[in-house]
């Protein structure tokens, strides 16, 4: 067996990253790795306001914490401790937590071992801000997608809207436009392609559209 096969796709919120990297993972039979949901849960298990914690405190509940992954393409499964991560991370609300926490450095650098851990073990499509330019800097096909923010505040209004949480556009677009720009100008490991990413703006593109691009590149 040879290495691990690692495809990173960044990009910000809204975007439909996670589409795109579950898709891409079923084409080529491996799992798709999640890492705005292993944000999400820590920011969900440690609770609002954790990221006003001593680096003691977060450090002492981080340890706690274990990730595992089954399963290929949009079956696969990340879990926490056993148990899979359900969709009670997928609000805004907790998005934004996870933002908070994500310029933690204490955070970043044990989340970026335990992605880096599950990329020694399976080739993935791993999607998030930092997968080309910090976590897989080494993987051999890197992606950055990008969108208006008009637009991904109406794909996230459709994705929430499809799972039983509806949403305000109106609020959705600025909860977007703040979390994007804490997220672009952190000083740790900022949202930005890697400069050996293949940038793709994705506002006039349908999914197909991306997938092919996407598809193309890889084979
Ligand atoms: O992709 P998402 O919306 O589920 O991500 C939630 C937040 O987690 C995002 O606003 C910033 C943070 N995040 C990060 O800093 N680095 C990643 N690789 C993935 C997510």
């Amino acid at each position: 067996m040879g290495s691990p096969l690692i495809v990173t796709i960044d990009g910000p919120a809204g975007v439909g990253k996670s589409t795109m990297a579950k898709r891409l993972a079923r084409l080529l039979s491996i799992p798709y790795l999640d890492t705005g949901a292993m944000f999400r849960s820590v920011a969900w298990k440690l609770g609002k306001g954790a990221w006003n914690w001593s680096e003691e405190d977060l450090e002492k509940a981080l340890d706690g914490l274990a990730y595992s992954l089954s399963g290929v393409g949009e079956d696969s499964v990340l879990s926490l401790n056993g148990k899979p991560i359900g969709n009670e991370i997928r609000t805004e609300e907790v998005g934004m937590w996870a933002s908070n926490i994500a310029t933690l450095p204490v955070v970043r650098n044990f989340l970026k071992k335990a992605q880096q851990a599950l990329g020694e073990r399976f080739s993935l499509v791993a999607e998030g801000r930092d997968m080309g330019t910090v976590v897989f800097p080494g993987a051999p096909h890197k992606f950055f997608l990008d969108a208006s923010v008009e637009e991904r505040a109406q794909r996230r209004f459709l994705q929430l809207e499809r799972m039983g949480k509806p949403a305000d556009l109106d609020e959705l677009r600025e909860q977007i436009a703040k979390r994007d720009a804490q997220d672009r100008n952190r000083p740790v490991a900022p949202l930005k392609p890697a400069d050996d990413a293949i940038v793709i703006d994705t506002t006039e593109l349908d999914r197909d559209q991306v997938l092919a691009a996407l598809k193309e590149a890889v084979a």
